[in-house]
């Protein structure tokens, strides 16, 4: 099954707004199979940021997203990829179309709230960068 990695950013996790983010990840369907609330390194945050290292905003980045804890996550189902992309909105919150995750709560493009894979070969890299393999969940609706 299409696994992705999502992770709610130190603006999202400092407005309460984790919640608001799992809620709609689990009422589309979807499950969680692996969550932790946690301090980012810089070393983590360069390594998952590296496609962007030769941007302007590079360090912005890295300081952004280690400025508090972040809410790492890894949801599953069908096509989540792409259907969490669009649920995320577009990257600039200002673009991001009402009803989405930034359309709704971003600030700006630096505190967007939340970041998701773009890409098959993305989630890959960032499930297997953020967690531990015995970290990910498998299980079924049993109740
Ligand atoms: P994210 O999905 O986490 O992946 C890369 C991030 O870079 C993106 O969300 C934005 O938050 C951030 N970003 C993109 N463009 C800019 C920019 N011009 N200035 C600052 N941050 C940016």
């Amino acid at each position: 099954m299409e696994k992705t990695f999502i992770m709610v950013k130190p603006d999202g996790v400092q407005r309460g707004l984790i919640g608001e983010v799992v809620a709609r990840f689990e009422k589309k369907g979807f499950q969680l199979v692996a969550a932790k609330l946690m301090s980012v390194s810089s070393e983590l945050a360069e390594q998952h940021y590296a496609e962007h290292k030769e941007k302007p905003f590079f360090g912005e980045l890295v300081d952004f997203i280690t400025l508090g804890p972040v809410f790492a996550m890894v949801w599953q189902g069908p096509n989540v990829i792409a259907t969490a992309r669009q649920m995320m909105g577009k990257t600039n919150p200002s673009e991001a179309l009402p009803g989405t995750i930034r359309g709704d709560f971003g600030v700006n493009v630096g505190m967007n709230i939340i970041h998701g894979s773009d890409s098959q070969a993305s989630a890959e890299r960032e499930i297997a960068l953020w967690f531990d393999e015995a970290e990910l969940l498998s299980y079924e609706k049993t109740i």
